[in-house]
């Protein structure tokens, strides 16, 4: 199959492409777009072969279901039951937005869409081009992040050719996407909201918004417990080995150098103050900001297997603000988990 790119710079100027790429998922074929967390692999969400055409692209095992997208709320209305009151000022405060609704469907999805849940994920994206994409197609648009199964999700056009050419009809290019790491995913099924994913909406905003606090987030971090190598399933990941290290920069130094003693190539990703302070066969800097580093953290996961590394090194972050869901998918990707010195 030729993937056909549709490199969209301005949405006033380009709709043709828009359209065109609009028309593609009518007609049932895949086409990824951004949005402002990371790009999408949208089918059209009531087709369930197209879905299918989804799993089937990304590798994707069947019982994880997708978020749909949709461009209002009284969109989103159409395709859930009534909604707790939390919802609506959630909506109101954070859609369109990086917050994914966990809520009971009315049942018009194609079943693999919810992989036979009664719940549907939905959202609101925060990008021009990803409602263009709903509101001209017409559809609700079933889409996960647009990589292979188990790799870094995409922020960046060529990240999904890098996994999905060929295998697709058509990819709007928008460039490089805001935040960088996928939306908070929230269970609105219970009297409170309950986080099952950190991101872009933090822990801290929901509360504020709601001025209750939540309970426990149901999947907590892994990152609390060390873990042996190969223990856990890996997420989010580059194709060498990750170590995410949390520890002062010394400490961090004298664990490059024993390796590279031992003959091999080691890339570091530090934040900006440590990473002026660092030596190794490269060295990447991620920013100053969680912000910063949430935005550049998968494009440095997936860059690095360009180099000629073999050992990449992450330091820990601060798990405050979007830095939880940073740790979270860090501590998925990683093969190792260290902790060195006294910070
Ligand atoms: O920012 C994002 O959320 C991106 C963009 C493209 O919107 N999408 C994304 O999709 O990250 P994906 O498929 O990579 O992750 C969806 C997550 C999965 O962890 C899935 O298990 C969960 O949402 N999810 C979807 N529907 C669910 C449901 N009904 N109940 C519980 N979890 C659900
Ligand atoms: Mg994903």
């Amino acid at each position: 199959m030729h993937t056909k790119q549709f490199t969209v710079r301005d949405i006033k100027i380009d709709e043709d492409q828009i359209i065109d790429a609009a028309n593609l998922l009518t007609k049932g074929e895949l086409v990824a777009f951004p949005t402002e967390t990371v790009y999408g692999l949208g089918a059209d969400a009531s087709n369930e072969l197209a879905v299918a055409g989804i799993f089937k692209a990304k590798g994707r095992p069947q019982d994880n279901p997708l978020i749909v997208h949709v461009a209002s709320k009284a969109q989103c209305m159409e395709l859930v039951k009534t909604v707790p009151e939390y919802v609506d000022v959630l909506m109101e405060k954070f859609s369109p937005g990086p917050i994914t609704f966990v809520l009971p469907h009315k049942g018009d999805l194609a079943r693999n869409v919810t992989a036979g849940l009664s719940t549907v994920g939905i959202r609101i994206p925060d990008h021009p081009l990803a409602l263009a994409l709903i509101e001209k197609s017409g559809c609700s648009i079933a889409a996960p992040s647009a990589n292979t199964s188990g790799k870094p999700s995409p922020t960046q056009a060529w990240h999904v050719t890098d996994d999905l050419d060929g295998k697709i009809a058509g990819i709007v290019d928008g460039g490089a996407t805001g935040i960088g790491v996928e939306s908070t995913v929230v269970d609105c099924t219970g009297e409170k909201p309950v986080i099952l994913r950190p991101g872009g909406v933090t822990q801290e905003m929901i509360e504020t918004a709601l001025g209750f606090q939540l309970d426990q987030t149901k999947e907590m971090p892994e990152v609390d417990k060390p873990k042996s190598p190969g223990m856990k399933y890996r997420h989010y990941a580059p194709e060498l080995p990750l170590w995410l290290v949390e520890s002062d920069v010394e400490s961090l130094q004298q664990l490059i150098d024993q390796e590279q003693l031992k003959g091999k190539r080691v890339a570091v990703l530090a934040q900006n103050k440590s990473a002026n302070n660092l030596r190794a066969s490269a060295v990447l800097n991620l920013g100053e900001q969680p912000e910063e580093i949430a935005a550049r953290l998968y494009d440095a996961l997936r860059r690095y297997t360009k180099t000629d590394a073999d050992l990449l090194i992450c330091e820990a972050f601060p798990k405050e603000g979007i830095g939880e869901a940073i740790m979270n998918r860090l501590s998925k990707a990683a093969d190792e988990y260290i902790i060195l010195g006294q910070n």
